[in-house]
């Protein structure tokens, strides 16, 4: 037996839940990479996969539906019960009737509901939206002088922003708040997935009774006349499609940015940083799973009939093929946003949703520099994300109402403010406090709510 390499019959799968593979993933890729395009990995223990790390073939598979398909019912393993039921890739990887692991006429009437919906949105929407957001989380820390800019900043961004683009009204919103927050951080991950399709089969309720500009309503108006059980999971699978690699995008670029900052703040363009991180660091480092038809040989890699083929966006964009064709620089050339009919259809909302939310960071906080090395920072194990643990930040402390007046005092948001401010809610430091809406205590979303009267 060839010990060293990975294809070879009885050779140890790489695993891709351990610390090792958190700190270092690119030594999985390029080992797997000099043996073939694809090779044998572990996503969670007992989850098997074929993860793709060559550019050339991870097009391929992601452009032919018609041998490789999404639909997770055809995982034989968990058919015949071999997977554990509590695996931490399940959500991630079994069935859910929407976008995400639906095929051919099915997926196609799905995706022109989400993306018709998606693409009501405009920059200037977006823009209006994320700033007040900003400005709230912003004056949470900015007296402190310091902060982590990722459980302070970049991971309650996508949430608030989330709940306010499909147009919660706070009851609902501080349940989803809590719940997401729940969910990402494996807090009693069913319990909290169960929440959310209960607060979204209430708000697709409201929606049909009460329409207004935001994604539910044009999900619930949409054409192709989704039932409320599937307006629900596509509301969910949003969730999941959002949040998570969002605030990837800002926390990895927020990171390249100050790594390359002085003290007069980052010498780097934002949309620069982005380009990079999504070249270099997707946020989405691995995923779109697909279960093969029949067997198929990967360039000298078998892939059985459905078992998991996961493809390697950071393996694929760090191929050195690509570097070769001279296509490395060039924006259509890396995968971070996936490729073929599952294709990312919010590249353009996403990338504004991250230049605006750093935009506000650093336009508030000009001095705001890394605080201690870059060599101890930590990323999350996982096999499919990119994300920093913490990201902290020191800069000169700012009185805490300076962003949230600067709204305030427009014209239009002045007539729409007759109350005095709110007092606002304590720092949240971890997202269990993030929605926290116990007994006579508001959440986070209502406390937001309150503030900007948006
Ligand atoms: C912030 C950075 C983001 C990145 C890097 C990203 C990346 C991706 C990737 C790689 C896929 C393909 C997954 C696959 O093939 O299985 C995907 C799909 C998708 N993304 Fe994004 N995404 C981002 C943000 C968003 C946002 C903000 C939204 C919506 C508000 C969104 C909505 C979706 C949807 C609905 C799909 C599924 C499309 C389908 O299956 O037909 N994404 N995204």
């Amino acid at each position: 037996m060839d010990v060293h390499n990975p294809n070879a019959a009885g050779a140890a799968r790489c695993p891709m839940h351990d610390e090792a593979f958190a700190a270092a993933p690119e030594k999985v890729y390029d080992y797997l990479r000099a043996h073939g395009p694809a090779g044998p990995v572990e996503l969670a223990p007992g989850v098997d996969a074929t993860l793709v790390v060559e550019h050339e073939t991870a097009r391929r598979v992601l452009q032919n539906p018609g041998v490789f398909a999404r639909d997770g019912r055809r995982w034989t393993m968990l058919a015949e019960g071999r997977i554990p039921l509590d695996s931490p890739v399940l959500p991630m990887m079994a069935y859910r009737p929407n976008c995400l692991f639906t095929d051919g006429a099915q997926h196609l009437r799905l995706r022109k509901a989400v993306t018709e919906s998606l693409d009501k949105l405009n920059v200037t929407r977006i823009r209006r939206d994320v700033e007040p957001i900003a400005a709230y989380l912003i004056d949470q820390f900015s007296e402190l002088g310091r902060a982590d800019v990722i459980n302070h900043y970049a991971k309650l961004l996508p949430m608030l922003l989330i709940n306010k683009l499909f147009g919660c009204p706070a009851a609902i919103g501080d349940r989803v708040t809590t719940a997401m927050a729940d969910m990402f951080d494996g807090r009693d991950a069913q319990r909290a997935s169960e929440e959310l399709s209960d607060c979204f089969l209430e708000l697709v309720s409201l929606k049909r009774r009460s329409p207004a500009e935001d994604i539910t309503s044009w999900l619930v108006q949409h054409p192709a006349g989704l039932s409320d059980e599937e307006l629900k999971d596509q509301l969910v699978m949003l969730i999941g499609a959002s949040v998570e690699p969002e605030r990837n995008l800002i926390g990895n670029s927020l990171l390249l940015l100050l790594e390359r900052g002085g003290d007069d703040g980052p010498s780097m363009q934002i949309e620069d940083a982005l380009d990079h991180v999504l070249l270099n660091n997707p946020p989405i480092a691995n995923y779109a799973t697909h279960f093969p038809l029949q067997d198929v040989d990967l360039g000298g890699v078998l892939a059985r009939a459905n078992t998991p083929v996961v493809i390697s966006f950071a393996g694929a964009n760090s191929d050195p093929s690509l570097t070769e064709a001279g296509q490395a620089h060039s924006r259509s050339a890396h995968l971070a946003w996936g490729a073929g009919p599952h294709a990312c259809p919010a590249k353009s909302l996403a990338q504004v949703i991250a230049v605006t939310a750093i935009e506000q960071l650093l336009n508030a906080l000009p001095d705001i520099t890394l605080s201690g090395s870059t060599a101890e920072l930590q990323w999350r194990p996982g096999p499919f994300h990119r994300a920093l643990v913490a990201l902290p930040v020191e800069f000169s402390p700012t009185p805490a109402t300076r962003t949230a007046s600067a709204y305030r005092t427009t014209p239009a948001r002045a007539a729409a403010q007759p109350t005095p401010l709110a007092p606002v809610p304590a720092p949240t430091a971890t997202a269990g406090s993030a929605g926290g809406a116990g007994k006579g205590k508001k959440g986070f979303w209502s406390s937001f709510l309150e503030i900007f009267r948006v």
